[in-house]
């Protein structure tokens, strides 16, 4: 059986820890006939302030420094949860030195850098996975077995949203997330790829669209050693940051198989701690989705009889293998980290039988030209068009 040796980047981070125990965790539900992942090496950029960092994955080497990971002859996948801003930098290492690599989302801050890392994976043979985990979850598989069987006809919109209300009061404190020279699309690329991923993976490719982003608030507090939207009781000593990327965006699109759609995320919904949803509709019917019921599908068909029309609510289950493998019973739900667990198994698959697996870096590089569509549309405040490749 394959073992593929692994190093996971950014290992104290939120990501950095889901992947090490994902990979760990997949073969106690999904089995080891993809082959199985030996978490060799962490890096973290400050080990000693994380105690922990060893016993996640025991036996592994603690690095400090990226560089290391990706010469080291004994392995072969790079795993990047690193902050976007460093996402082309060490990805392209990765390739040049010849390691398959999954990348967390966004791929990179520009279409043009990730269209190189997908060229020059391409060239080299290199299996390559970007971490859109949302669409992993069996239920959108159900979605798109619906969607692919023609059930609803020829899809002619797609309604999708993702809120969140980090930044929703004005004193969340100031992070990376909402600094322009480390995380330049903001939001857009942030959690705005969260739904063009669905849109990739649903409906087919972007050929235009026209975005209007906005910053919220324009100014936060600067507080160390706080987490990603916690409160601040502020002393009035603090210094304050300039927010320099988008808090939001609202936009319309059309797809290449003529269908339109109409899109909205931000991080300042307040109130909304995750509110992640889709509706498609076909010329025979539609389908529709909501993160707060993560398991279920409703499902409308026009085939049905004059009289007994109405939303089917399917709640996915044991009938499908990526369900079963966790839970013998629907509706106990399978949620954000056994999405995680299933990427990590099929990560492991396609390097040992050198068989992309969607999202590969060209279903990145889509996903981040409609974030550049997105910026670019908003600052000229126009129609965008998207290039075929
Ligand atoms: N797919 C998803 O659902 C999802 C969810 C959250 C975050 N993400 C993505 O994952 C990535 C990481 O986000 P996160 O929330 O885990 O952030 P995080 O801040 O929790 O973790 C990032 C880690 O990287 C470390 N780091 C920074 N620079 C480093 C360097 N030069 N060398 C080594 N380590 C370094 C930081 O110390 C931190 O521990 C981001 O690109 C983000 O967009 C994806």
């Amino acid at each position: 059986m394959a073992e593929v040796r692994v190093a996971v980047l950014g290992a104290s981070g939120w990501m950095g820890k889901v992947h090490t125990m994902a990979y760990q965790t997949y073969p106690h539900f999904l089995g080891t006939s993809g082959g199985t992942a030996r978490v060799v090496a962490l890096v973290a950029h400050n080990p000693a302030a994380d105690p922990d960092l060893a016993q996640r994955a025991p036996g592994a080497r603690i690095l400090a420094d990226w560089r290391e990971a990706v010469a080291a002859p004994d392995i072969d996948l790079i795993d990047i949860c690193l902050p976007d801003s460093l996402h082309y930098v060490v990805a392209k290492a990765a390739l040049l030195a010849g390691k398959h690599v999954f990348c967390e989302k966004p791929l990179a801050e520009t279409a043009a850098e990730a269209r190189e890392l997908a060229d020059l994976a391409r060239a080299r043979g290199l299996i390559t996975r970007v971490g859109h985990g949302f669409p992993r979850n069996p239920v959108h598989d159900l979605a798109k077995e619906i969607i692919d069987s023609g059930e609803i006809g020829e899809i002619t919109l797609f309604k999708g949203c993702q809120h969140i209300d980090v930044f929703g009061d004005p004193l969340a404190p100031f992070m990376w997330r909402a600094d322009g020279k480390l995380a330049p699309t903001g939001i857009v690329g942030d959690t705005g790829s969260h739904v063009f991923s669905f849109m990739d993976f649903l409906v087919g490719r972007v050929t235009s669209l026209v975005a209007d982003n906005f910053v919220a608030t324009s100014r936060r507090p600067v507080v160390e050693g706080l987490a990603y939207g916690e409160q601040v009781t502020l002393r009035g000593d603090e210094k304050w940051a300039d927010v320099t990327n988008p808090d939001g965006s609202m936009l319309l699109c059309r797809f290449a198989n003529g269908a339109r759609g109409l899109v909205d995320f931000s991080r300042v919904a307040t109130g909304r701690k995750f509110v992640q949803t889709y509706e498609i509709y076909g010329t025979k019917g539609s389908i529709a989705y909501a993160y707060d019921e993560v398991n279920r599908l409703r499902f409308y068909s026009s085939a049905d009889p004059v009289g007994r029309r109405g939303y089917r609510e399917i709640d996915v289950g044991p009938e499908n293998t990526n369900f079963r493998a966790f839970l013998p019973l629907p509706n106990f739900s399978l949620g954000y980290n056994e999405s995680k667990i299933i990427e990590a198994a099929e990560v492991i698959r396609s390097v040992t039988t050198k068989t992309p697996m969607w999202p590969t870096f060209d279903n990145g590089h889509h996903i981040c030209q409609i974030v550049d569509a997105c910026m670019q549309s908003s600052e000229r405040r126009g129609w965008v068009d998207i290039p075929a490749v």
